[in-house]
């Protein structure tokens, strides 16, 4: 049967073709605007963004905030609270970037402010904390990911658990909410590791002295003597006692992958539908090996050829995502997320097996059809990618 034929076998398929024809007479000419359009989806989502460090504000002993400005004196994209840009940066050689949530309120579009926390030894992070001045030029992509807030899927009674540097989009929904004093419930429970390291201590003191909708906790792991506040870490009979009856209400975890991984268990035996927990893990697991499901012939230091697709071979450690490695022998691939949840810098995968962590997002076609995202994929054996 020829294909035509089939067509019109699909439900509604002749209506549609009657549609165009009529729009095709009467209607607009959509080509004449097309330009038009491309212009709007050049300001809302550029592709790309020059972004100038204005201001370095210093939050704690190990945390910065960066005050990005547009290089070009452009106004920048408008952005949902909980969104993320991913920077681009170059160090010793190698160009590589990383996601950072804008911890500023999307009622200000001037700047985009990013709170950057250390990590030891951390190859931006350190670059960001230590050799970055006012002035400095970055690229990033556009304002990107879903970590946000619908009032119409996830109603107005939220609970944010955050670890650590994952206050940041938290602090944008809650300024937003404090700034356009939306009738939004929200419970905010913060574990750090001490006092000292608690990023907008003041900042969200003062906003919930003030709103009444607003309510914050702080949760330490290493308490100093004499501690007196909540202390340990984010567990399940903790929200239950701050939260209460969580009939109805919509979570929200962001946090070092760690953090993220214990808050998700904990909050399993709360025995919430999975649709009212919403999730941002802070990138790659921080060690691999210790995963669910990683085969334990495998060490993170085992090296593996990765060969591709064109000739060009080049050497992968198992405990590093395959992104690293293509980007320490100055390869490029797209990347957004840097956590396996975008999709962006998806490849095929010809040949070999890689590890992907639990929450790498890949679809079940990509699965089905060899597809991996190697910003969260670790090779287990000698690969063959195609690029
Ligand atoms: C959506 C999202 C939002 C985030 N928001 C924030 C935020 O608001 N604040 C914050 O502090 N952090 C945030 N992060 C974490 C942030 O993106 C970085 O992971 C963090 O700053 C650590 O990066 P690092 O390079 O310093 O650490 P590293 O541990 O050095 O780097 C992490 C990764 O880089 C790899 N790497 C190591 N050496 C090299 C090398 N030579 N070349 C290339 N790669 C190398 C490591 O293998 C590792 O996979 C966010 C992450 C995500 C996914
Ligand atoms: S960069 Fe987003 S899935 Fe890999």
């Amino acid at each position: 049967m020829a294909l035509k034929d089939v067509l019109h076998d699909i439900e509604g398929y002749d209506e549609l073709e009657r549609e165009i024809e009529i729009l095709r007479k009467y209607g607009p000419d959509h080509v004449e605007r097309a330009e038009e359009a491309a212009r709007i989806m050049a300001v809302l989502h550029p592709p790309r963004l020059s972004l100038k460090v204005s201001e370095i504000i210093e939050e704690t002993p190990s945390t910065k905030t960066l005050r990005l400005v547009s290089a070009k004196g452009d106004l920048l994209p408008p952005f949902m609270a909980g969104q993320y840009v991913n920077l681009f940066v170059e160090r010793d050689g190698v160009r590589t970037s990383r996601p950072y949530s804008i911890s500023s309120s999307p009622t200000q579009t001037a700047y985009y402010d990013i709170t950057v926390r250390a990590v030891e030894d951390g190859f931006v992070s350190r670059l960001l904390l230590e050799d970055t001045r006012p002035g400095d030029v970055f690229e990033s992509t556009s304002p990107a990911g879903t970590f946000t807030h619908n009032p119409l899927f996830h109603g107005d009674d939220l609970v944010f658990l955050a670890g650590g540097s994952g206050i940041t989009p938290f602090m944008s929904m809650i300024r937003e909410t404090a700034d356009r004093g939306l009738d939004r419930k929200i419970l905010l429970v913060y574990g750090s590791r001490d006092p000292g390291d608690i990023v907008f201590k003041d900042e969200l003191e003062r906003i919930a002295a003030r709103r009444k909708n607003i309510a914050v906790h702080h949760v330490i792991s290493e308490p100093p003597e004499g501690y007196t506040g909540l202390a340990g870490f984010i567990t399940a009979d903790l929200v239950k006692r701050l939260a209460g009856d969580v009939t109805g209400k919509t979570f929200y975890v962001c946090g070092p992958a760690a953090m993220y991984e214990r808050c998700l268990a904990e909050l399993a035996s709360l025995g919430l539908p999975r649709k009212r927990v919403r999730t941002e893990a802070y990138g790659p697991p921080k060690n691999v090996t210790a995963q669910a499901g990683w085969p334990k012939h495998v060490s993170a230091d085992d090296v593996f050829t990765v060969k591709i697709s064109g000739g060009r071979v080049l050497s992968a450690k198992a405990g590093e995502p395959l992104m690293v490695s293509l980007e320490k022998a100055h390869i490029q691939i797209p990347a957004q997320c840097r956590s396996g949840e975008c999709s962006l810098c998806r490849t095929k995968l010809l040949s070999g097996t890689v590890f992907h962590p639990e929450g790498a997002r890949l679809r079940k076609s990509d699965r089905q059809f060899g597809y991996i995202h190697p910003c969260v994929a670790y090779p287990l054996e000698d690969l063959e990618i195609l690029i």
